[in-house]
């Protein structure tokens, strides 16, 4: 991610760890998600499955972007097969009292399980990750998973101060996370904006973009790569790219040669085999691997990744037939670089 030159690019993919692999069934037994998330030993393990069973680049942190929302202490859970649920979603001003400005030790338990991975890496990057301010405010709005995000859009435009009020604790939140996981080495992190995509440019210009640029620059000084990722946000991409991030992370709808040429040019992007794919077989996932890594070579940078994350029903081995195509078509990248 520093734009160095490699033999090929580099992969890891997005829900790595998680339902596709059996050992992680296993270990999540009867835990529920949150608490996972909390225990430093189990996030490690969960965390380094992946790399294990399928050689992957880098590790990502086992976490999920409601942590800080529970680390500050509001009442919320991740139900399987919905997502996160929030007991009393946010609605007035005085809601704001529940989301209180972040307090030291508020991550000692992430940081500690970002010290177990990196010690157990042994070398292997470790990717830190948070919610984007607007995603993480779409769960607390709307109370929990919603495909068009109606009150969330309702607020923007009705009640734009306090949107904006609520993004600015989320983003301070948001900060804090990253820092956490990149002071006890994380090498890099990833800004999730999943759902942002619903939002017309106008309004992700004037009432999201300024807090995600708070939240990358609030990490800046710390000097790790920092990739920015949304889905079906194509028409946002010129403006996610402006704010402040070094990668961006491109979905599965859009080929990596369509990407406007002026983001092409200027930064490394992630992306962008689709999940799906990895419900096939090893010869399409083969040649649909070989399609992703062609439409990304001439780019300034790409690390390999899928468009979205690794689907609950996919087989771990597609996975790493996936990585293993990779690492075998995969072309030498970056010469002339910096
Ligand atoms: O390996 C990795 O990629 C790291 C793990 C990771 C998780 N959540 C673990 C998880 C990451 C990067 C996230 C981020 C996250 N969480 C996002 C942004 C990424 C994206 O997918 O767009 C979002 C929107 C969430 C909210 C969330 N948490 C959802 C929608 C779900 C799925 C609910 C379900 O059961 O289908 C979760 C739960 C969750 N987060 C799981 C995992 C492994 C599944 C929990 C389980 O095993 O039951």
């Amino acid at each position: 991610m520093q734009g160095r030159p490699v033999d090929r690019p580099p992969v890891w993919f997005m829900r790595q760890a998680g339902r596709s692999l059996p050992e992680y069934r296993d270990v999540r037994a009867g835990i529920p998600m949150l608490d996972a998330c909390f225990d430093p030993a189990l996030a490690a393990e969960i965390t380094l499955q992946p790399v294990r069973r399928h050689g992957v680049d880098a590790a990502i942190f086992f976490s999920d972007i409601v942590v800080p929302l529970r680390a500050a202490g509001v009442d919320v859970v991740i139900t399987p097969g919905v997502g996160p649920v929030v007991a009393e979603p946010f609605e007035t001003a005085a809601d704001l009292d529940r989301l209180p400005p972040p307090a030291p030790g508020m991550f000692d338990a992430i940081a500690a399980g970002v010290g177990i991975t990196i010690a157990e890496l042994t070398g292997t990057p470790l990717i830190g990750f948070a919610g984007a301010p607007f995603t993480v405010a779409s769960y607390l709005i709307e109370g929990g998973p919603s495909r068009d995000l109606p009150k969330t859009k309702a607020m923007i435009v009705r009640e734009p101060e306090l949107f904006g009020q609520l993004l600015g604790r989320l983003s301070d939140l948001a900060a804090a996370f990253l820092r956490a996981q990149i002071l006890a080495g994380a090498s890099a992190v990833q800004l999730f904006d999943s759902w942002v995509g619903a939002l017309p440019r106008r309004l992700y210009e004037e009432h999201v973009a300024p807090h995600s640029r708070a939240v990358f620059e609030r990490v800046a000084d710390l000097g790790v790569p920092r990739v920015h990722f949304a889905v079906g946000a194509n028409h946002l991409a010129p403006q996610m790219a402006d704010a402040g991030c070094d990668v961006l992370g491109i979905d599965f709808r859009v080929d990596l040669q369509d990407v406007d040429p002026a983001i092409r040019s200027r930064m490394p992007l992630q992306g962008n085999l689709d999940p799906a794919v990895l419900l096939t077989d090893q010869p399409t996932i083969e040649r649909e691997v070989r399609r992703v890594l062609a439409s990304g070579r001439g780019l300034r940078g790409h690390i390999f990744n899928l468009g979205h994350g690794v689907l609950a029903t996919t087989q771990a081995e597609m996975v790493t037939a996936a990585v293993d195509a990779v690492k075998r078509f995969g072309e030498p990248m970056g010469e002339g670089l910096r």
